[in-house]
């Protein structure tokens, strides 16, 4: 089992959502986040020579899913969050040691099924 942990731009993702669900990916979890990458911030023209680290606005989306499926989620990310432009965000994935569902105590795989 994987996590993908996806920071994407915050109005894609009703977009990536609705392309999840239709390949049956149901168990998400996202956080509002605010980050900075390359251009710490910067989204134009640069002013004055003193600078600050701006951090903007973004989605952190997590998901853990089946190690087959990763690929075909990772395409479906870039496809809906990606605009071409500077700020269209990461994905890091992760190895799962484990996972437990709480209510019946099912580990693993059964645990997200
Ligand atoms: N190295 C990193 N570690 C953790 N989070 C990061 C890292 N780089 C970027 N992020 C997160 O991703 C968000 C979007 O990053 P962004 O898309 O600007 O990355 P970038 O490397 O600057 O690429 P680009 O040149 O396309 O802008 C950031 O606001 C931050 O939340
Ligand atoms: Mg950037």
């Amino acid at each position: 089992m994987k996590k993908i942990e996806a920071i994407i731009r915050p109005e894609k993702f009703q977009l990536l959502r609705s392309e999840l669900s239709s390949i049956g990916i149901g168990g998400l979890t996202i956080t509002e986040a605010a980050g900075t990458g390359k251009q710490k911030g910067q989204t134009g023209v640069f002013r004055g020579n003193t600078f600050q680290i701006q951090l903007l606005p973004k989605l952190k989306v997590e998901m853990v899913v089946d190690d087959l499926q990763v690929d075909e989620i990772v395409d479906i990310i870039i496809n809906t969050c990606s605009t071409g432009n500077i700020g269209d965000g990461k994905i890091f994935i992760h190895p799962i040691e484990e996972i437990i569902r709480i209510r019946t105590k099912e580990r693993g795989v059964e645990a997200v099924r």
